[in-house]
């Protein structure tokens, strides 16, 4: 298959979206394989990321202002998952490990996450 930087770009967020569901519908004995073109998880994805995430991540993806700069206290503010951030980047391993495991399990040595763990 070949993908245009535009098609990849595109496929970002609905790939956090449909991460997000997967994450749960392995939790619940289901395939555990993220799938964009399966319209149910991708819906139920939408559900669980309006509950449990968009109060930090943005109700369209956007993530918190000035994402990019650390917190007087440590750690970062929550970055957005569409095109403008880099979650697209991260392989879907990374992205359920980070969420199911929290930040700070993933993170590296010294860096305060903010991110909870969903397990
Ligand atoms: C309390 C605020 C908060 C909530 C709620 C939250 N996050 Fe986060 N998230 C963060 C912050 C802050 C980061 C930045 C990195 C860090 O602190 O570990 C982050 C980072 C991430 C990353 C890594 C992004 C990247 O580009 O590397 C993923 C993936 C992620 N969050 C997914 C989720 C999902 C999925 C949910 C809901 C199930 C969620 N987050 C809920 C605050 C939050």
């Amino acid at each position: 298959m070949t993908l245009d930087f535009k098609k990849i770009l595109a496929l970002g967020s609905a790939i956090i979206v449909v991460a997000v569901a997967a994450y749960f519908i392995m939790d619940t004995g289901g395939s555990g394989f993220a799938d964009a073109d399966n319209p149910a998880q991708v819906a139920l994805g939408k559900q669980l990321y309006a509950e449990s995430c968009a109060s930090c991540h943005g109700a369209s993806l956007e993530g918190q202002k000035n994402w990019r700069q650390p917190l007087a206290e440590g750690g970062l503010p929550a970055p957005p998952h569409d095109q403008s951030g880099h979650t697209w980047h991260h392989p879907d391993k990374l992205l359920f490990d980070y969420t199911q495991r929290g930040g700070q399990a993933i993170a590296p040595k010294g860096f305060k996450s903010v991110l909870p763990p969903y397990n």
